[in-house]
């Protein structure tokens, strides 16, 4: 039996899915991760904050391997990413949604969120040209999914509307049910609350709960809304230019000093 799994049967500390280790990332004199090392118990929601410029995004990036650290290793479930291409990651378990929405305008709901499906598709282009069985079958799983996570982020009437007729908020709501679609053991959300009003926000808040208590996916959380953050996080990463600088509990990483210093950029 593997290791973790023992030590979860034992009933001690989880093991957990996510492990980075000093993980360094240039680019050119710029060094926008220096050494980041933290680990994430599966079941979780951490938060990842700092201010702008800190390397959150560079992070998730390094993540989803659209880019090779310099130095480091990243695991999940105790195994290395870093043989791995950017188009295995959805297979592997790592879902993501990014900064800005990425939605094609012209396709249908659904199929924007079905191409997130396409990525872990056990077919090639080849059997999907062809519709073989097995595809055909794949086909109706993906639709089957893609459905079930609109759904869960409460678009499913809209899901034969072009997605350029959604507005702001529905559109996030989209990309995520977009990111769940693999049925990840990981998600990664950069920012998932910028430009929504606060009632948007506190529903959103809702659906991220959800996302660990319903569907059991770990989930790393991008974000500069602080209430939020805190509010749903087990527990939150602070990264100040590139660096680890605290690692805890809300309350925990609330009073470390270096933490009000980078955000208000001031010494106490
Ligand atoms: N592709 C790139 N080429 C050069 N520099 C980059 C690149 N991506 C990020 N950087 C630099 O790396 C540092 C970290 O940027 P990153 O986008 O990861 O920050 P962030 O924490 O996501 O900030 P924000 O909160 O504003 O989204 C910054 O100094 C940024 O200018
Ligand atoms: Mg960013």
């Amino acid at each position: 039996m593997p290791l973790r799994q023992t030590a979860a049967a034992q009933g001690g500390a989880p093991a957990p899915l996510l492990e980075v280790v000093d993980v360094t990332m240039r680019f050119g004199g710029i060094v926008a991760l220096d050494g980041v090392t933290f680990s994430v118990a599966d079941g979780r929601i951490a938060g990842l904050i700092g201010p702008n410029g800190a390397g959150k995004t560079t992070l998730f990036n390094c993540l989803s391997r659209l880019y090779r650290p310099a130095h480091g290793d990243i695991r999940l479930n105790g195994r290395s990413l870093n043989d791995c291409a950017p188009s295995a990651i959805a297979a592997l378990g790592i879902g993501r949604t990014f900064q800005s929405p990425t939605l094609f305008d012209s396709l249908s709901v659904l199929d924007n969120v079905k191409i997130g499906g396409h990525s872990r598709g056990r077919n090639g282009p080849l059997a999907d040209a062809f519709t073989f069985p097995g595809s055909r079958r794949e086909e109706h799983e993906l639709d089957r999914a893609a459905r079930a996570m609109l759904a869960f982020v409460e678009l499913d009437g809209a899901a034969a509307r072009p997605a350029a007729s959604l507005t702001f908020a529905q559109r996030k709501r989209v990309e995520l049910a977009r990111a769940l679609a693999t049925r990840p053991s990981l998600v990664l959300l950069d920012e998932p609350a910028g430009g929504l009003n606060q009632e948007e926000v506190a529903q959103l808040g809702a659906l991220i709960r959800s996302i660990r208590d319903q569907l059991a996916t770990t989930v790393l959380l991008v974000e500069h809304h602080m209430g939020l953050v805190m509010s749903l996080s087990d527990q939150v990463v602070v990264l100040n230019f590139g660096r680890v600088i605290a690692d805890g509990t809300p309350e925990a990483v609330r009073g470390v000093p270096a933490v009000s210093e980078a955000y208000l950029g001031t010494r106490h």
